[in-house]
């Protein structure tokens, strides 16, 4: 029997202001680490796994970026252009009946260099054109307040997050958005992934890594990354007093790891990497570090400056849900010698060789899913929100100007099929699914425009050739359905979990 959501599920999109924005110089907006980010054509999954690699930075590499004008070796300076044509996109997305638009703020256009005292008018206006736009659609707004993309001159002068002035500066931006904003936005993130950082330390935490020297890099990692954790709980402190019918989610990359083998000490190894992937999470829901990173810590000589104020601060404001992203999983190995490995959402992990995979390596699990909402509504016991879940792909356009993206379909309505599993058979509370780069955008990890995650197609390529024209993919009317049955049109007759002795 076909059945379907609960009521008030919050179907919807999710995008970057440095994935789609462009207009990376105007009305006022100072560069961010994400306009630093030369486009490399990847030859080789190698060459697509190395992602600390391909975002890394020197300060010559910023100069010479800084010298540049040219927006298509700087793809993430064009974007989609969305800031000229947001009101066009945002009618697509009412089209497709989206309940909620996931975007963030770019604190570069509010705050220039990120340490000034008055914020910038047109950033201010811009965003707030934008919400208007969604309100004027019946579209409920959520707003990250950091993607992936802090003030360059922060990180060139103070150092990004590895300065404890960081959070004063992010909290002059919040307390002025959340003020100009109150009343109109019911839905703030903190931080996109703030796990990360571990992982490009440039492009979220600002840091510019030949700056330090080698073997203290990890603790200034650990170091930004605690300034991040206490300006996240600031910032739900504040939007709390600010707007009190608000609610605030931390968001987490929701990396799902299986052990290879049944080998203990495959297990072992496996329960190492998930205690990593939910230590983050942990400090936002639990207002404390976990015995995890404790320990991780000490055994490594990481040593974080952690005031008793900063200890309050923590535990004073949890986070009201726990949002996450979710691609795809890998497995783990005591020793991987031999294994192939493959690439996953800025990782590397070993290939499961009973799972598909993307042209970008990414493993695809629908399963992996409902064990992911599983284990954190277990852990945390809080609304969970999957703000983002998505195919990218290489999409044709047909000879008649149609996209018979049927691939991007199937991997989305197997993962509601998953979601809706976890939401009946498994009692978890899920507030709103917001697929990933309703529109195409550029990749976060390649700069790519090539790999598409839309349900709207735009005209450009990785060279940044083409019109910026939009149109609509085959996935896009079959979402405009899932959403109009309230998820019914995607179901399929679940199936008990087997489990046999
Ligand atoms: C998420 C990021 O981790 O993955 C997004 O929050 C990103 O910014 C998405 O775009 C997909 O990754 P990619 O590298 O395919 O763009």
């Amino acid at each position: 029997m076909k059945t379907n959501f609960p009521k008030d599920f919050l179907w919807g999109g999710a995008t970057a202001a440095n994935q789609i924005e462009g207009a990376w110089n105007q009305d006022g907006k100072g560069p961010s680490t994400a306009d630093m980010m030369r486009f490399r054509d990847p030859k080789s999954l190698k060459e697509l796994n190395n992602v600390h690699a391909n975002t890394d930075i020197t300060d010559e590499m910023i100069a010479e970026a800084l010298a540049s004008t040219d927006e298509n070796s700087y793809p993430k300076r064009h974007g989609i252009d969305y800031y000229h044509h947001y009101k066009e996109d945002i009618a697509l997305f009412a089209e497709m009946g989206f309940k909620v638009y996931r975007f963030s703020i770019a604190w570069s256009r509010i705050f220039p260099k990120g340490d000034e005292v008055e914020p910038n008018e047109m950033g201010l206006k811009f965003y707030e054109d934008v919400i208007d736009e969604c309100l004027a659609h019946s579209i409920e707004p959520i707003i990250t307040l950091s993607h992936y993309e802090p003030p360059l001159y922060f990180c060139q002068e103070y150092n990004g997050w590895y300065n404890r002035k960081a959070i004063g500066f992010f909290m002059n931006y919040v307390q002025s958005v959340v003020s100009r904003y109150k009343g109109k936005v019911k839905y703030w993130l903190t931080f996109n992934e703030i796990d990360s950082i571990l992982r490009h330390p440039f492009m979220t935490g600002g840091l510019i890594e030949s700056r330090f020297p080698k073997e203290e890099f990890e603790n200034v990692m650990y170091q930004a990354m605690h300034h991040q954790f206490v300006a996240s709980a600031k910032a739900v402190g504040l939007i709390h007093q600010i707007a009190p019918a608000a609610k605030v989610g931390c968001m987490t990359t929701k990396l799902t790891y299986y052990p290879f083998s049944c080998k203990p000490e495959d297990v072992l190894a496996t329960q190492q990497k998930m205690r990593q992937v939910y230590a983050f999470c942990d400090i936002q829901v639990f207002g404390e570090y976990p015995a995890f990173l404790k320990a991780k810590f000490k055994n490594n000589n990481i040593q974080i400056d952690m005031t008793e104020e900063d200890a309050r601060i923590l535990k004073a404001h949890p986070v009201d849900f726990v949002s996450f992203s979710y691609y795809q999983t890998s497995c783990v190995a005591a020793d991987a010698t031999g294994l192939a490995l493959t690439a996953g959402n800025t990782t590397i992990g070993i290939k499961n060789p009973h799972l598909p995979a993307s042209e970008w390596g990414w493993q695809i699990d629908p399963s992996g899913l409902r064990l992911s909402l599983v284990d954190l509504y277990d852990r945390y016991r809080k609304p969970l929100m999957i703000v983002e879940n998505g195919l990218g792909a290489k999409d044709t356009v047909l000879p008649d100007g149609t996209i018979d993206d049927q691939y991007r379909i199937d991997y989305i309505k197997a993962h509601i099929n998953a979601m809706y599993q976890a939401i009946t058979q498994d009692g978890v509370e899920l507030m709103g699914y917001t697929a990933w780069g309703p529109i195409d955008l550029l990749s976060n990890s390649t700069s790519q425009m090539s790999k598409r995650y839309g349900f709207i197609y735009v005209d450009l390529d990785d060279y940044g050739k083409g019109t910026y024209q939009r149109s609509k993919k085959k996935s896009f009317y079959w979402y405009q359905e899932v959403i109009a049955t309230n998820g019914a049109s995607a179901l399929e007759k679940i199936e008990p979990v087997k489990v046999t002795v």
